[in-house]
């Protein structure tokens, strides 16, 4: 049983901020509650002042608090229906493009952005270049997409041709291969704070703001539109959707997809 107290909650928040520089207070409170009272239980602490005790003795308890704040949960082309839209409806503004920038914000373990990059090599003339700025609040997921290895069960949602052209074997290990992998620039940065300069054809944001206070979202929302390019483009997750009003600054172009455009 955990015992709730509003001042310890707060306090605890301002330690893991100050300590790790986590914004605790930007993530929706039941969800920040949630994955707190997973930790809890873990380490038998039954008052946010408890943890926070546990957290000062125990500096490794950040870590497992991290992780589990910060869901990694990803798949190379989740949701395929989205990489089947953009193919359809944003590709054909890209085909005299001599250069195309996308940003994967909240990148987990590289999947969303080497997917994209891999949809891009398929279906955009060679000539184009294309860069992929992925991002994530995560150190360690970022160090195991930077190094791209993979196990086969979780390239079994990819199109089974593209895995000998963008992936070699080692052992049971599938790696990323490197024509495609340097296409991609992997940076820690949290979605919190300033936003990078820009401009992108394309932000992709998915499974991350539906953590986030309403406020955050919409700010968000604003800073996405400033950094993209004049008619780029913004893909979000399937359970997010534009608020507020920047509604009126995006053309909805797949609302099941939650594919918008920039006006
Ligand atoms: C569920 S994953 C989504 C991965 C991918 N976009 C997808 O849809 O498959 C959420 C990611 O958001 C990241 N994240 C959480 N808070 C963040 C923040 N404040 N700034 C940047 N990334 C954050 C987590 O570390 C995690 O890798």
């Amino acid at each position: 049983m955990i015992y709730e107290n509003q001042d310890q909650f707060e306090a605890l928040l301002q330690l893991v901020l100050k300590e790790k520089g986590l914004d605790c207070r930007q993530y929706k409170i039941c969800y920040l509650k949630r994955r707190l009272n997973v930790r809890m239980r873990a380490t038998q602490q039954n008052t946010y002042q408890a943890y926070r005790k546990f957290l000062e003795r125990d500096a490794e308890e950040y870590d497992r608090l991290l992780d589990r704040l910060t869901i990694n949960v990803s798949q190379f082309y989740r949701d395929p229906g989205v990489y089947q839209q953009i193919k359809q409806v944003v590709l054909p503004a890209w085909r005299r493009n001599l250069s195309v920038r996308v940003w994967s914000a909240g990148c987990a373990n590289g999947e969303e952005p080497y997917s994209l990059a891999i949809l891009l090599r398929e279906e955009l003339p060679k000539l184009c270049q294309v860069r992929v700025l992925a991002t994530d609040i995560d150190p360690i997921c970022l160090e195991r997409a930077r190094k791209g290895v993979y196990k086969a069960r979780a390239l079994a949602t990819l199109p089974e041709d593209f895995i000998p052209r963008y992936f070699r074997q080692e052992n049971d290990d599938w790696v990323i291969k490197p024509e495609l992998q340097r296409r991609i620039d992997f940076k820690r940065h949290d979605l919190t704070g300033p936003i990078p300069g820009g401009p992108f054809d394309l932000v992709v944001c998915r499974n991350v703001l539906i953590y986030f206070v309403r406020a955050l979202q919409e700010k968000l929302f604003r800073e996405f539109h400033r950094c993209l390019a004049p008619g780029g483009f913004l893909i979000l997750g399937k359970t997010e959707t534009l608020l507020g009003e920047m509604r009126n600054k995006y053309q909805t172009l797949n609302i099941r997809e939650r594919i918008y455009q920039r006006i």
